[in-house]
């Protein structure tokens, strides 16, 4: 069998040490160089020949930095002549930019799938993308792992007598449902109309949360526009109590202390797939290494990864 060589970018360095020490490999060195006039350079350190090759970047701020660090060393691995590169991908912020909802708009996560594979890129492991249709972007292999069994198994341990769990759109809500019959819990949702990045209208939530405590589950939480917006519903509504969570915490703009600033808002809970810059006591973060080592590990051996994301 071929032998495995994981790389890892600069992005999120702790992440890419957990998943391997979940492996059992070493994480291989890269050396990253920037020149006068900006640009960067990447030599992987350790030899790529005939290996499975596993770079991990997740794509957060700062995002194109990010990005471009990925191009690089998807190309140095084809040009090392890696016999497979894959990229791992926990967070795949493009996937946002999924449709021409505006005219003369780009579709970023379009233009970055081909860009993955332009340079190199054999295969895809991600997480939780924003919409499934993003997968169909890449025209290589995705693996398009989701968080809910991590998220379920926190929740688990929380009193679920009087839950609700409600997504704050239509998009989310088959996601939101899963979760939901993962805890056997019923489900509700939002009927949300996104204006820009900073202004979301919620004008409805389709289901009953009046007296209940409620889980929101949402993708990610970036300004934290979508969550305060359907806070503002839920209390309108009656709900008892809420606590937040989602795959990707993002937290932009001082998002995670202003939510729980919020006396109603009893806990937040996000992965690890975004470096966290802030903490909070009201804040869990839950790991997907083990997960991603798991697909990798079985990526690598040729076997199915299916049981890792079915719903
Ligand atoms: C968008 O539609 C997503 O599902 C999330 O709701 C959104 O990305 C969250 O962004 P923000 O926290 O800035 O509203």
């Amino acid at each position: 069998m071929r032998e495995i060589a994981v790389f890892g970018g600069s992005s999120h360095p702790a992440l890419t040490a957990e998943i391997c020490a979940h492996l059992a490999v070493p994480q291989r060195p890269v050396l990253l160089k920037r020149f006068a006039n900006d640009c960067l350079e990447v030599q992987l350190q350790s030899n790529c020949r005939e290996r499975d090759v596993f770079i991990i970047q997740s794509l957060v701020r700062p995002v194109q930095e990010n990005l471009v660090e990925l191009l690089l060393m998807a190309d140095a691995a084809r040009g090392a002549s890696a016999a497979r590169v894959n990229a791992v991908i926990p967070h795949y912020a493009y996937a946002r930019s999924d449709k021409k909802d505006a005219p003369r708009i780009s579709i970023g996560g379009r233009l970055v799938a081909d860009l993955l594979v332009t340079a190199g890129v054999d295969r895809v492991l991600t997480l939780n993308l924003h919409s499934p249709q993003v997968h169909g972007f890449f025209s290589v292999p995705v693996d398009h792992l989701h968080a809910l069994r991590e998220l379920a198994a926190h929740f688990r341990q929380r009193d679920l007598s009087n839950a609700v769990v409600v997504s704050p759109d239509l998009g989310y809500a088959k996601s939101a449902a899963a979760f939901a019959r993962r805890l056997g819990l019923p489900v509700a949702a939002g009927a949300k109309e996104r204006v820009s990045d900073s202004e979301v209208h919620i004008t409805a939530i389709i289901g009953d949360v009046a007296g209940h405590d409620v889980i929101i589950l949402d993708d990610e939480i970036s300004r934290g526009t979508t969550v305060f917006e359907l806070l503002d519903r839920l209390r309108e509504q009656g709900a008892r109590s809420v606590a937040v969570a989602c795959t990707h915490g993002l937290f932009a703009d001082n998002a995670l202390d202003k939510l729980a600033a919020a006396d109603d808002v009893t806990e937040i809970v996000c992965t690890n797939s975004a470096p966290l810059e802030a903490e909070h006591p009201k804040l869990t973060v839950l790991s997907v290494a083990p997960a991603l080592a798991e697909a990798i590990s079985r990526i690598h051996n040729g076997e199915s990864v299916s049981s890792l994301f079915d719903h």
